[in-house]
Parts: structure tokens; sequence; C-alpha cells
């Protein structure tokens, strides 16, 4: 959600502090500061908007000093405004603190303070911790962070510094990951690995009740009680190249044209084509427990939760067991069904939506095994999930979702190929899935090569108001992303249907100004669609349609026409996809919106 960095060694801190924030600018972008150390007292500069803002801020009024803390922004308590932007300063100016997360019962200890005579400047909830620490200081900073944090209820990724104890900076998560990155002579801290890359690989994941004493040359990790923890050293293997634009004008875009090696990427080494299975290392299951699992639950948030969608309609159909799809956010406020002869598969991109990690947290709770279809490596989901099956699909930067999308699905049906051949399915049945899963990188590659068509049909449409998705079995789910992606980033209001559910009501949307997208590859309900969107076409609307074949029957119905190669039908919703991301990216940018940072999101979610 809102990005945390820290530098503590013998250099001035703003530069590696800016460089960070830039980084994970992404994350959160509606205000950023930096506060550091300058020898004598802390000093602070904060701007709303983007980090070009703070930057011009710092061009300004410089600042110099060690050790630094920096923070960019994704509102939750008060508007995006100077005053609301982390950091915050204690009242006597001796403490300053950025924090992700939401501190539930800041009213209370906002009243408490106040009545200490503490004058609070900012609306946000973080402010209370800056004061309470001031107030609990005693001479070391890590005592008193411990001892204002077991007052706290909520969620935290916190960084503190202190002119009272300016060697260290004290760092301390619950609920929104942090990451100490080791440098040489020069320690790091930082929510997401992208903001350190430049300058160390070697990075120790902090777990949630960890507190973290980095000084220059050391560090230590303690938990609440300030007993001393043990963490493990790890090592970033991906490259900055990865987390840059390379050439295209948006990460999104990037990202869309990525797949075909996104989605190799996410089965390499796992396929066994003689066989008709995958190889998943990573799942911790045995042949025992594999047969034993009575049903399956797949929770998720977003775009991972459409994907999931298209994980049950696999499952049901080839591994015939049955599953469920659950939105993470509501799955732990009801009493699902969920036992020991469970698998509950929890698929998030980033490892970290806070709605998903409570979800599988509630299904482990309840006896179900997890496994977690992630793809940070190092995320809070990976590390605490009882098996799992990471994407590789390289980091997602662009708000939207895209190459990680194709590649949960792909996961999907690589577990599902596993699970399936070792109950129901034949292996001349199991060899066709995977030979069309292997072949599926050249189509992605040929579906890009449309992205000329989908831009103009773009430019036609990049007025409307209102859009509708409609797609039947596999490519419901399609259009379900199709219609949030083109939301996300364009604004433009858009709903995703079963087609055949269309006449049951959003019919009446119909007139001569609603575009409506089919998707509607040559597959087994084909036929079916053909008669949707011919009540489309009988009232008005306008048609584009993604399908695979020259088909008579769709003479004359569709007003602009997306050609994509066909697959097998389980397959045919991740080459749809390519055009549906393009056609929202390039809505988008003719709208003139920020397509990667889109108003109001972030990458990753991680307050409830
Ligand atoms: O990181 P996750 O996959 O858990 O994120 C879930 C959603 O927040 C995410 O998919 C969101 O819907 C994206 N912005 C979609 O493009």
């Amino acid at each position: 959600m809102c990005g945390i960095i820290g530098y503590i060694g013998p250099n001035d801190a703003t530069p590696y502090l800016l460089e960070g924030l830039r980084r994970m600018e992404y994350r959160g972008y509606d205000s950023a500061g930096v506060a550091l150390y300058n020898g004598t007292g802390l000093e602070i500069r904060r701007a709303a908007g983007k980090i070009a803002k703070l930057d011009a801020v710092l061009t300004a009024e410089p600042i110099t000093g060690s050790p630094g803390i920096g923070h960019t922004r994704w509102a939750t308590h008060g508007p995006p405004v100077e005053r609301n932007a982390h950091p915050h300063m204690s009242g006597d100016g001796t403490v300053a603190v950025v924090h992700n997360g939401i501190i539930e019962n800041s009213t209370v200890l906002r009243a408490a303070l106040e009545g200490l005579g503490y004058v609070f400047k900012s609306d946000t909830d973080t402010e209370v911790l800056a004061h309470l620490i001031e107030e609990l200081f005693e001479g070391r900073l890590e005592d008193a962070v411990v001892d204002a944090l077991r007052r706290v209820e909520g969620t935290y990724g916190i960084a503190v510094i202190s002119s009272k104890d300016p060697g260290k900076i004290v760092a301390a998560r619950k609920g929104s990951p942090l990451l100490i990155g080791i440098g040489e002579g020069a320690n790091f801290l930082a929510s997401d690995a992208s903001a350190i890359l430049t300058h160390t690989r070697q990075v120790v994941y902090l777990n949630d009740g960890d507190v973290a004493v980095i000084e220059k040359d050391r560090y230590r990790v303690i938990d609440i009680d300030a007993q001393p923890q043990r963490r493990s050293v790890s090592r970033i293997e991906w490259d900055l190249s990865e987390i840059e634009r390379g050439g295209y004008d948006h990460f999104m875009l990037k990202e869309i044209f990525e797949q075909p090696r996104s989605i190799e990427n996410t089965m390499r080494g796992r396929l066994i084509l003689e066989d008709g299975t995958a190889k998943l290392g990573g799942i911790n299951l045995s042949h025992e427990q594999l047969m034993k699992i009575d049903n399956i639950v797949i929770t998720a948030c977003g775009t991972s939760w459409h994907s999931a969608l298209i994980g049950e309609l696999f499952l049901e159909e080839l591994a015939r067991i049955p599953t469920e799809v659950e939105y993470a956010s509501e799955f732990r406020y009801r009493n699902p069904i969920v036992n020991e002869r469970t698998l509950c598969i929890v698929i998030s991109q980033s490892g970290e939506t806070a709605d998903t990690l409570a979800a599988m947290r509630e299904a482990k709770r309840r006896g179900a095994r997890t496994l977690g279809l992630v793809n940070v490596v190092g995320s809070t989901i990976a590390r605490e999930d009882d098996g799992g099956v990471y994407l590789h699909a390289g980091p997602e930067i662009g708000v939207a979702s895209t190459k990680a999308f194709t590649s949960q699905v792909i996961a999907l049906a690589l577990f599902t190929l596993k699970l399936a051949r070792k109950r129901d399915l034949s292996v001349v049945r199991g060899r066709e899935i995977a030979q069309a899963l292997d072949a599926l990188p050249a189509l992605i590659e040929a579906a890009l090569k449309g992205a000329p068509e989908v831009e103009r049909i773009a430019e036609e449409f990049k007025d409307a108001t209102n859009f509708l998705y409609l797609g039947r079995g596999y490519n419901f789910p399609a259009a379900l992303e199709g219609a949030l992606k083109l939301k996300e980033i364009s604004y433009i209001h858009a709903e995703g249907y079963p087609a055949a559910e269309m006449k049951h009501g959003p019919i009446a949307l119909i007139d001569e100004q609603m575009p409506v997208v089919f998707v509607a590859p040559h597959d087994s309900v084909f036929d079916k669609i053909v008669s949707n969107i011919q009540e489309v076409k009988a009232r008005g609307g306008k048609t584009i349609v993604i399908t695979s074949r020259d088909e008579p029957s769709l003479a004359g119905l569709m007003d602009h026409e997306i050609r994509i190669p066909e697959t097998l039908d389980m397959l045919m919703p991740i080459v749809a996809s390519v055009p549906l991301q393009l056609l929202a990216y390039y809505i988008a940018v003719k709208r003139g919106a920020n397509v990667d940072q889109p108003r109001n999101l972030a990458k990753s979610v991680t307050v409830e």
C-alpha cells in the first residue's frame, strides 16, 4: 500500500531515500516525505502528490544526514495533504515515524495523549505513535517502541528514528511487510525489495511481531517481549531491468507484452508432457494427502479472485473435486465449511493482501491445508502457507494486474493437472492439456499482434461512459477481469456478466451508446453466446466481439471483431485476456489517465 524506506550509513541518506521512494511509488502515491538526523536534531520534508513534488521541496530546502526514513502514502486517515504525509514527528521533535497499516485504537490513544498535553498536527492515526514513543522514551529507542507497540491495536509496518538515540533505525511489523537490506558499512530498511535492489541483494524478511534494531554495521531482531529472534538472510534473484520500463510507455504495456515469457516462466521445468501431468516441488502435499482432499476452497481478491473462478472450473471439470471460490474479505466473517480434509488455495500476486492473508490464517485455524499461488518471493503469504507454487511472472509494477493474472491461471492449470492425473484424468487427456499449455506462449505472442486493431477500437470507444463485458463458461471470469481492467485505469463504469444472465437485468441498459464486449471464441458454448450477441444487436448495442474463427453465424453481428488464436476451451480465457488488457490500456491512455498509477488504487492492499 504505502512504501517505507530507511537508510543508515556513512553517506547522506537523502539520495537513497528518494531513489527508494521512486521505485515504490507504484505502491502509494498521494503524498511523500523523509526525515533525517542532521547531526544535532531531526528534520523533515514532506509534500502532497508524487515523489517529484518531494524532490522539488528537497531541492529548494535540502537536508542532509543519516539515519533517514522515508514514506510514500496511500491515504487511510485524513486527506492526502502535506500535514498528513509521513513522517510524523513527536511533540518535542525528537521522534519521527513512518507507518503502513492502521492503528485501530488511535482515537483512544489520541485522547489520552491530548490529556497529557500533546498537540496533534495531522488527521492521521500514525501521529499517536510518534507522541507515544516520545512519552515512553527512557534512553533506548527500541525499548520505547516496544513499549508503545504493546499499547497499540491494529496493523503496522513502522520505521522510527530519534535524535535522542540517533545511531539506529527501529522497525517493527505486524501485518505490513518490511525487510532489512544488508549493505557494506550501511544497512537499509524497506517495505519492498525493489526500493533497495541497486544497493544490496541480501535481505532479511521480518515476520509479524518482529522488532528490528538496525545500525550501520549490524542489525538485530527481537520480539515484542524484547527476546532475540533469529532470522535467515535471503538473496533477491531478480534483476533491476525487470522493474524498469524497458522502452515501453508504461509498465502495464510492458507487462502485457511480457506475457509469452512470463507464462513460460510459470511453466518452466514443471510440465511433464509425456505423462500429461505437472511437477510442483513446493506444494508439500504427499500423494496420500492429495487423495484425501474432500473439497477445495479458493480465496483471493480482485484480479486474483477472477483467476480463482477459472481455477474452480478446472478443478471441478478435471479433478472432480467440489470447489468454491470465496472473496477473501468475506471469508472469515462467515462460518465457512472448512476442515482438515479441505485444501485452501490462496491466490495473491503480492502475497501481502491483508484480506487474503487473514482468510488464509482463518482456513489454517480451522484445520485446512493451505496452498499459496503467489508471485512475490518471500512475501508473507508465501512464508506462512503450508505449501506453494510461485508464479515466477517477474515483478509486476503496473497497479492493474496483467501478467500475474495469466500466470495465476497457468499455475492453477498445472496444479489441477497434477491433482486430476492422480484422481480421475486419463493420461491421454492429461497429455492433450500439457501440450496445449506448452504451446500457449506462441499463441499469446500471436494475440499480441492484434494490438494495433485493438488500439483503433479504443479510439472509437474512448468517450463511452459505460461498458458491458459478457462471456460464458471459462470466458465469464475473463469478462469480469476485462471489466475490472477497464474501470481501474480508465474510470469508465464497466460490468462483467455471464452472457446469458444479461437478459435477466442488464439488457435494460442496452442502447446505441452501450458498447458490449463479447468474449466469444469458438468453444463448446459458442452457439449459445451467438444468441446473446443477437440480443444486444437487436437493441442497437455496439458489439466488440473477441472470437477465434470466421463464423457465418456472426455475420452482421459484429461492429468490431478482434481475432485471437484458438486453444483448448479451458485455456481460451488466457488468450482472450490479451485483447481485453490492451483495450483497457489504450482507452485509458487515450483518455489521458495515469495508467500505471490509477487514482485511489494501490498495488498491494495491506489494510483490511
Ligand atoms: O496482490 P493480490 O493479487 O492479492 O491483489 C489482489 C487485488 O488487490 C488486485 O488483484 C487488484 O484487484 C488489482 N489492482 C487488479 O488489477
